[in-house]
Parts: structure tokens; C-alpha cells; sequence
């Protein structure tokens, strides 16, 4: 058969001047390369003879690159990123409200600028979720899960098109919740049975006005409504089971919920990751995918990237750098000291390098010191 162009992949790989495919071995190479779909032009096509055109092996990789960058480096771009991710949420927040289109193409962007930055260096980005304003948790939540979520992604190994998905899927997973009533959404209290059933009506408004879209594919739209169903059938909107959930519904539930968690809100301070974690693996298997969890936990590290930590020094400092070798040992930059209660010109320190001494006593809260994470972060990571 004569294959004209690639119609279907998953990687990034094009046909310069189309070619014969002739044996069982060029078609498993395709489909190595994540080609799904080719066009036959059958007319080129000889079944017969010996084709003279020289065969698929034209196919070249036209793989992105990105070049590995410095945290340093980085930064910057991550923060100039989640500040237009912000303005593009404030605006979709305020078009779904409207009853108007969404930008979905916008989102898209933003989402193809997430895993540029992500597979450069995903510490930036990771970072960058922690810094948190009380009041505009609506538009972070939904950034910081499409980074979470692109991150756990590309740690599950899992192709590029399809991160772009989920990491789309996240940033439009919650928008149905500006359409819930205020005195609702920000209950400090418990919510009246009354009060869950609007709370949790948030799936389906967002799904039901996004499902319009037809340029959103199934998993994207399959990452907003089910993104709080959980694998014992306690989860909502459709009480799905653990048969019915597909693995990106089983992350997203698992970003969603640790994003939630560590986030601090009108009502609530954040929660350290490590409390996160405690309540993801106590819901591991009923209502968490147990191997997913405990995956998540390896990604983002027993300290992630930009908790705020006191080592056993007595100092305090953020984490900057995963350490995968041994989690226990990540990259810190200090900044403040307990036993001189003052602040200290910032100093990285690799926990894992040969001749460290020093190490992480516990993570902290930044309430519990009077610390402004937001203004340290800034500070200290310029
Ligand atoms: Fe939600």
C-alpha cells in the first residue's frame, strides 16, 4: 500500500513524501511510533509488483525539543505562564457565568505552555502552585491541577497528546462551580444536605455547557465529569464504580483532591502535603486507586517542591528539587532562622550531596511563623 500521510497519531512524527508500506514489520514500526490511522492513496498503491518508491522509512520524528533548563532559568517563564493561565481563568470564570463561549482554544495554549515548561523543568511550575492568594482559589485550583495533573502524566510515562488532554480537562474540570451560589460555595461550615446537592451540581453545569464544545475531546470532557467520582461508587455525579473509571478519571480524582487539601481558603488554612498524603493512602483503594496514589506520592516527592520546611539546623527554608534517589534529601533553600528568630540571606543547600549534614526536621505550616510564603517565594526565587 502507498501511505500519502499519517491521519492519526499519538507522537509527533510525519511523512516527508508518502511511501510504501510493504511488510508486517513497517506497519508494527508505525504503530510504534504511535500511528494509528494512515491514508492510503490507492491508486499508487501495487499489490502485485515490487514497489520502486522508497519505503515508509521517510517517516521522520519531528519531536519537540526542549532543551533541559535551570530552575533558575525557568522561573521566570513558569511565573510569566500561571499569571496568563490566571487571566484566562478570571475570563472563562466570567464567561461561563455570562452564559458566553468559553476560550477553549486559549486553554489549549495554556496547556501546551504548562508541558513546554513541565518537561524543561518541572520544578518551576511545581513551585509556583504553592504560592497561593485566599481569594482567588477558584481560578488556582484549577491551574495548579492541570500542573499537577501534567506532571503526574509525564512521570506515568503517558504520550504527549494525551497530557495535553488532561492537562486541558483540568483546567476547565471546576468552572461549573461559578454558577453555584456564593453563600454556598464559601460555607465556612458544613454543608446542609441541601446545600451538597447544589455544591455538587458544579460537575454537571460545567460538563453540560463544555460537552457543546466540538472541539473537546473525550478525555477532556471525560476528566470534567468524572472528576469526583471515586472507585467505590461514593463518588458523584454518577456514583460510577472502580470498572467505569478510566485512569485519567482515577488521577484527576487524586490531583483535585491533593490540590484541595493543601490549598488554604477563606475559611481554612492549607494542609502540608504530607497530610495530603496521609489522606489520599487512607482513602488508597476505596476511594483512590491504591497503585495510583502511591505513583502520585513517588512524583511529587515525600517533600514537594516548594513546601516550606525546617531542617534540623533550625532553620527554615522552601524546597526547590526533588531528590528521586532519596526522597528524603530534596534540594532547599534556606531563608530564615528559628534560633535567631530573622530572616537570613537564602541559601540553597542539596540535603543529598556527599558531606550535608544538616536535614529536614519536619514541613511546616507558614501560619504557624508569621511567614508570607507568597512574599518569601518571591523573594527568595528571583
Ligand atoms: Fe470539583
Amino acid at each position: 500500500m502507498f501511505v500519502a500521510e499519517v491521519t492519526e497519531q499519538t507522537g509527533r512524527f510525519s511523512v516527508k513524501s508518502g511511501g510504501f508500506v510493504r511488510s508486517q514489520k513497517s506497519i508494527n514500526n508505525l504503530l510504534a511510533k504511535g500511528v494509528s490511522k494512515v491514508l492510503v492513496d490507492l491508486d499508487k498503491s501495487e499489490h502485485e509488483k515490487e514497489p520502486e518508491v522508497a519505503p515508509v522509512s521517510t517517516a521522520v520524528p519531528v519531536e519537540k525539543v526542549r532543551p533541559k533548563t535551570s530552575f533558575k532559568d525557568e522561573i521566570g517563564k513558569a511565573k510569566k505562564l500561571y499569571n496568563q493561565a490566571k487571566t484566562l481563568q478570571r475570563q472563562a470564570l466570567k464567561n461561563m457565568k455570562a452564559g458566553r463561549p468559553i476560550d477553549t482554544g486559549g486553554m489549549k495554549e495554556v496547556a501546551d505552555g504548562f508541558i513546554d515548561s513541565i518537561f524543561r523543568n518541572q520544578d518551576a511550575l511545581a513551585c509556583m502552585t504553592r504560592m497561593r492568594q485566599k481569594d482567588d482559589y477558584l481560578m488556582e485550583h484549577s491551574i495548579n491541577v492541570s500542573i499537577i495533573m501534567t506532571i503526574f502524566a509525564k512521570h506515568l510515562q503517558i504520550d504527549e497528546k494525551t497530557i495535553h488532554d488532561l492537562a486541558t480537562g483540568a483546567l476547565l474540570h471546576d468552572l461549573g462551580k461559578i454558577n453555584i451560589p456564593d453563600e454556598v460555595l464559601h460555607k465556612p461550615g458544613r454543608l446542609t444536605d441541601d446545600e451538597m446537592v447544589i455544591m455538587r451540581s458544579h460537575v454537571t453545569l460545567g460538563y453540560d455547557i463544555l460537552r457543546e464544545s466540538s472541539d473537546l475531546s473525550p478525555t477532556i470532557l471525560e476528566v470534567v465529569r468524572d472528576h469526583h467520582e471515586r472507585l467505590d461508587g461514593s463518588g458523584y455525579p454518577n456514583g460510577k464504580n472502580e470498572n467505569e473509571l478510566s485512569q485519567f478519571a482515577k488521577m484527576i480524582s487524586i490531583c483535585d483532591t491533593y490540590d484541595a487539601i493543601t490549598a488554604s481558603r477563606v475559611y481554612q488554612n492549607a494542609r502540608t502535603p504530607i497530610m495530603a498524603f496521609k489522606i489520599l493512602r487512607k482513602e488508597s483503594g476505596t476511594g483512590f486507586d491504591a497503585n495510583l496514589v502511591a505513583e502520585f506520592i513517588n512524583c511529587m516527592g515525600v517533600h514537594p517542591v516548594g513546601t516550606l520546611i525546617q531542617t534540623k539546623s533550625n532553620k527554615l527554608g522552601i524546597v526547590i528539587k526533588s531528590n528521586f534517589v532519596n526522597p528524603l534529601c530534596p534540594v532547599v533553600k534556606v531563608f530564615y532562622s528559628l534560633a535567631n528568630k530573622g530572616y537570613i540571606p537564602s541559601k540553597t543547600i542539596d540535603l543529598g550531596a556527599p558531606g550535608v549534614e544538616d536535614e529536614i526536621a519536619q514541613s511546616v505550616k507558614p501560619e504557624d511563623y508569621g511567614i508570607d510564603i507568597n512574599r518569601i517565594m518571591t523573594e527568595i526565587l528571583d
